[in-house]
This record gives structure tokens, sequence and C-alpha cells, in this order.
């Protein structure tokens, strides 16, 4: 007879969370070699200059607070995750003509519209790869890119009409943001092997980020620091996008547009008020997206969760 007298006490690794974006770094870096070079060149530019990396961090932790231990097998989805997202902005920098992203020179500054818009190409279809072994995780995985595509289609087409409203703009960034964020809890969540009602509530825990996120970063593109966000600032002002925009649609009737900085710097002041509404959105979208967490029992990830979401208004970059 076999008598267990000691139950080896589970030793909680502290660094169990950054070993597996470590490992998510490895797999993103590993799988866009290819032997032809502007793609390989154009992709590690993106891709080792950083950035924050926080939908694999979503991912991870959503994972470890439903009690899941394999990081290993999904650091291949928060990797497709981060490559979408990574292809995502090296598209947008061409849509939008920035010159700078995470602190370099985007990928069209150095390499050309073409070339950028091939890498990103690159990584999108590297997302096959990845997430070949999923099976059922590519139905939702397919669902969030596909609302990315068509929020950033969404924006495309409000400013082109001068339609830039305020439920307008809550579509678009539900589309182009939220849904990565709602896409990568659930995709956790499930791979945890969650109930159907914790992978929901994980999904709007992510969504009410996404949308406070995207919230944050429109007024940060006005009233933040470009050489500390380290991408190219003001676009979305000059071009009719984002919160402000959808602000001054409402009380002028026509998008925020401008041809000189003097301009610029009078409607950003006119704006200043909405900008304080924008954050008490953003504000209350994260209280929302922390209440969906009391489904998940006490733990340290739980607590990080709730971290990551204060500081997506909190934050400066
Ligand atoms: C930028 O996203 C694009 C938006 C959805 C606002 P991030 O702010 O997450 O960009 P990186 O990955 O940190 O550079
Ligand atoms: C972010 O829109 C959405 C996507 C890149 C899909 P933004 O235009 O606000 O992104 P940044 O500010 O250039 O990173
Ligand atoms: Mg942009
Ligand atoms: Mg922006």
């Amino acid at each position: 007879m076999e008598k267990i007298l000691f139950k080896p006490a589970k030793i909680e690794d502290p660094d169990v969370i950054e070993k597996a974006l470590n490992r998510v770094e490895a797999v993103m870096l590993n799988v866009v070699n290819s032997d032809v070079d502007p793609l390989t060149d154009a992709s590690k530019h993106i891709l080792l200059a950083g950035g924050k990396r926080v939908r694999p961090r979503l991912i991870m932790l959503a994972y470890a607070a439903l009690g899941g231990a394999n990081f290993k097998g999904l650091a291949p989805v928060a990797a497709a995750l981060e490559l979408v997202h990574t292809a995502s902005v090296v598209h947008d920098d061409i849509n939008d003509h920035g010159v700078m992203r995470r602190g370099r020179p985007s990928v069209n500054k150095l390499w050309g519209r073409t070339f950028a818009l091939l890498t990103g190409d690159f990584l999108f279809t590297k997302v096959y790869e990845l997430m070949a072994p999923y099976g059922d995780l590519n139905i939702i995985f397919a669902e969030a890119t596909v609302a990315l595509v068509e929020g950033e289609t969404l924006q495309a087409s409000a400013v082109k009409e001068s339609n830039f409203t305020r439920e307008v703009y809550m579509d678009i960034i539900a589309r182009k943001t939220a849904s990565l964020f709602k896409g990568g809890a659930e995709l956790a969540a499930t791979y945890a092997q969650a109930s159907t009602e914790e992978v929901e509530a994980m999904g709007r825990y992510g969504y009410n980020v996404g949308l406070a996120f995207q919230i944050i970063d429109d007024i940060l593109d006005i009233v933040g620091d470009e050489k500390q966000l380290g991408k190219t600032a003001g676009i979305d002002l000059e071009q009719g996008k984002g919160f402000v925009s959808a602000n001054g649609q409402k009380e002028n009737g026509h998008g925020a547009s401008s041809e000189n900085g003097d301009m610029m710097e009078n409607i950003k002041a006119k704006l200043l008020d909405n900008i304080d509404e924008a954050r008490m959105q953003a504000q209350s979208l994260v209280m929302m997206a922390i209440e969906e967490l009391n489904i998940l029992p006490e733990s340290s990830e739980k607590e990080q969760l709730i971290e990551l979401a204060h500081s997506v208004v909190d934050r400066t970059v």
C-alpha cells in the first residue's frame, strides 16, 4: 500500500508569465525566417523594435488565471495574434503615412510602400502556419482578425465620407482594436478549457479593455509626447480620425482637419474638454472590464489582469 504522507507544495514560479512571453518572442522571431531577405529583415526590424506586447500578456495572464499550465502549447497562438497586430501596424503606417513606429523608422519609411505592404502580408500569412494545429481556435481567431480589417475599412470610409459620428467611432474601435483583445482573451480561456460562461466573461474583459485602449491611444495621439510614444503622432487629427474627430463631428458637423500647425493647436485647445470626457469613458470601460474578472478565483494572475486594465488608462505610451 502506498501512502502519500507529504504532498509536495505546488511551487509557484513567479516568472511563469515572463517566461511564457519570452517563448512568444522566440516563436515570432523564428517563424519570420525566410530565404527572401527583405521579408525577414523588415519583419525582424519591426519585431525587435519591441512594442508593449499587451495582447500576448493578456492572453498568458487570462490562461494562467483560469488554471492553464501548458504555456508552451499556447505560445504559438499568442505569437500568431501578436503577428496580426504587428502586420496591422505595418499596414496602418502605409495608410496613415506614419514614419516612426516603436521608436524606429517605420517599415514603409525604410523599405518603401511596396515592401511594407508585402511584409504585412507575410506576417498575416504566417498565422496560417502557426495556427494550423489548433482546430476550432481558428474560428475565434478568424472572427477577431476579420473584424480588424472591417474596422480599418470602416474608418477609411468614414474619413472619405466625413461621417465621423460617435456611433461610427465606437463601431470602428470595437472592430479594429477591441476585437483582438476580445479574441485573445477568448482564445486563452478556451485553451484553458474554461466553461462557456468563463470564456464569455473573459471575452467581455478583453473587449472593454480594448475599447479603453484605443480611446487612450487616440488621446495620446493628440496630447502625448511623440518621442515617448515612439510613433508618428498627430496624424489622426490631420486625417479626421480618432476620438476627437468623432466629437468634432458632433459639434461642428464635420470632421476635424487642418493644414497648418496653428489651426491644429486651436482644435486641440477646443477639444480638451472632450478629452476629459473620453478619459472618463475609458476609465468606466476599465471598471466594467475588471467587474468581469469576478468570475475568476483569486490568484496573482487575476491581480495582474486588474493591473493590466488599469495600466491601459494610466499609460503615457
Ligand atoms: C497600436 O497598438 C495600435 C493600436 C491598436 C492603438 P499598441 O499600442 O499595442 O502598439 P505596440 O505593439 O505597443 O507598438
Ligand atoms: C490602430 O489605429 C488600429 C490598427 C493598427 C489596426 P491607430 O491608427 O490609432 O494606430 P497607431 O496610433 O498608428 O498605432
Ligand atoms: Mg495609425
Ligand atoms: Mg493611434
